[in-house]
């Protein structure tokens, strides 16, 4: 549908689908759009992030001229071309790449977003890649990052390979589908927990309810049997069930966690017993691939092709409180399978993460550090760290009387009542008074709306380039930039510090979590706290 598309009179970069044997369609390689090189060639995929897609097929015995590679859409886009048209380009090239595809029954490697979007009408690649899904038109889709974003993050090529691999063996049929091992979830427990018994290494987890932390379920197993209990008042406190699920906590076996700390410290506060070795996935991640994500749905994913069962549950990451928080509070029988493949998973990765250990040159004693830094960390999160209280409270008045000492001056140099600084300095009435009422031009752009943005840098540059020529200008950015910051700092560190009854806080500590090495904090970020304010 060129005549309507915003691409319209561009000079579209076709597919190539050399020798595609009717009967035997070929691998189907999905990109986004030609970029430069593709434009200039006339063939898709052939500037940098096609060497890297050609490597990671020859890497699985492909030859580039043995796929077909095409794209979501066939003309380069513009420079930042607005959400809108690039919906409006996929809809437009969409009959067009219906037809080049045919099937259904085609396998496709999704290279990026808009690939995606095109096959599954779903947004945010990243939480389904890995695993096999279908397509609105029948294909079978294996949703993959895109080579470009691994040449800007090389950490990512064994995942990018990983990912090519797995697609070229869905298509020659040998990627089995994926087999959760045995999930038990519902009662009698104890025949399976009994069998649980003598097994050297136990994979364990709790789901809690996110506001109370009460403890819903916990979840032990190995990578061939998972077993989720529920707690009262879903269970018996006193039943066989739960007698035999304290037992396995407290024996002899290794325990195996993934984030061991918080789960650690939630069975701990809830009388439960863990005794054994600690095994924490998470660290070993650490150990072997330093620089990618070490959160179970990635990490998961990028490891074995199993459904991805938190973006299914509605999980992101594996933070409860972006989006998760229902699915928590949510009835026991989505929860508990969901847990017990949790599990499962840790259980899995203990073995194949730990393989790679062995052959790494000083792996375990990295990680035999990592283990003892870890009950550091836990130790310090249990324990707290003191606020003075006073002192807290002194900030929180100085911050006050600053705040309103800039609303006054916003004031008098900006008299209309309807713009205002309102609770942050970041709304819509004081992007107007710059770009419209100023009518200033555009410095930054937000880059998921395209629209114009009214960042630190833009006030930045405006207080530098009128403190001449416009000194009201220069004058209100200033303030503006100012009220921010304090506004930020009152927010997140004096309102919110989430200080307990005894006047101590416990951020939880991350022994891996800066790539310098150092340690950082989170809940709350200790280390971004200012060591001191200068309230000028
Ligand atoms: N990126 C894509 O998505 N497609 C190409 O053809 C080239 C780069």
């Amino acid at each position: 549908k060129c005549s309507v598309c915003p691409l319209n009179g561009k000079k579209p970069v076709g597919p190539e689908v050399q020798g595609n044997a009717i009967g035997h369609p070929r691998l189907v390689v999905l990109g986004e759009s030609p970029g430069e090189r593709e434009d200039e060639s006339g063939r898709p995929f052939v500037g940098p992030s096609g060497k890297r897609l050609d490597k990671a097929l020859a890497a699985n015995g492909l030859a580039r001229d043995a796929v077909h590679v095409t794209n979501a859409i066939l003309c380069r886009p513009k420079e930042k071309m607005s959400p809108a048209d690039w919906n409006q380009a996929i809809e437009c090239c969409r009959p067009r790449l219906d037809a080049e595809l045919g099937g259904p029954g085609r396998t496709v490697l999704a290279c990026g977003n808009k690939a995606f979007q095109y096959l599954t009408g779903k947004a945010a690649i990243t939480n389904w890649m890995g695993s096999p899904c279908p397509s609105l038109q029948g294909h079978t889709v294996l949703p993959s990052i895109h080579p470009a974003f691994v040449l800007r993050k090389p950490a990512y090529i064994p995942v990018f390979k990983e990912f090519v691999r797995r697609a070229v063996l869905l298509h020659k049929g040998l990627l089995p589908p994926w087999q959760w091992p045995v999930l038990v979830t519902k009662g009698p427990y104890a025949p399976h927990l009994a069998a649980l018994r003598d097994a050297p290494a136990l994979a364990i987890d709790i789901e809690n309810f996110p506001d109370s932390g009460i403890i819903r379920c916990i979840g032990v197993g190995t990578d061939k049997l998972s077993v989720s209990v529920p707690l009262p008042p879903g269970g018996d406190a006193n039943s066989e069930d739960i007698l035999l699920l304290r037992e396995l906590l407290a024996n002899g076996a290794t325990k195996v966690l993934h984030n061991s700390q918080f789960d650690l410290l939630e069975l701990k506060a809830h009388g439960w017993l863990v005794a054994g070795p600690i095994y924490d996935t998470i660290l070993a991640h650490a150990v072997v691939a330093p620089q990618l994500p070490h959160d179970l749905s990635f990490v998961a994913a990028s490891e074995y092709p199993a459904p991805r069962w938190k973006t299914e549950f509605k999980v992101v990451g594996d933070d409860k409180r972006k989006g998760g928080v229902a699915a928590f509070n949510g009835p026991l029988d989505s929860l508990l399978p969901y847990n017990a493949k949790d599990v499962v998973m840790s259980a899995m990765l203990h073995k194949r993460l730990q393989a790679r250990i062995d052959k790494t040159y000083r792996g375990q004693e990295l990680l035999d550090d990592y283990h003892r830094l870890n009950l550091i960390s836990m130790q310090m999160k249990e324990w707290g760290i003191f606020t003075e209280g006073d002192n807290l409270a002194e900030h929180r008045t100085n911050l006050d009387s600053l705040l309103h000492d800039f609303k006054r001056r916003f004031r008098e140099l900006v008299p209309d009542e309807a713009c205002d600084l309102g609770a942050n300095g970041q709304n819509p009435s004081i992007s107007r008074l710059f770009l419209e009422t100023f009518a200033l031009p555009v410095v930054s752009w937000n880059k998921e709306t395209q629209s114009p943005s009214l960042d630190g840098k833009a006030l930045t540059s405006y207080v530098g380039t009128y403190a001449v020529s416009k000194a009201i200008v220069a004058d209100v950015a200033r303030i503006v930039l100012a009220y921010r910051k304090f506004s930020k700092l009152k927010g997140s560190y004096v309102d919110t510090l989430p200080v307990d009854g005894l006047g101590f806080v416990h951020p939880t500590w991350r022994i891996f979590g800066a790539r310098t090495g150092r340690w950082s904090a989170t809940d709350p970020a200790m280390q971004t706290i200012p060591k001191e304010v200068r309230y000028k």
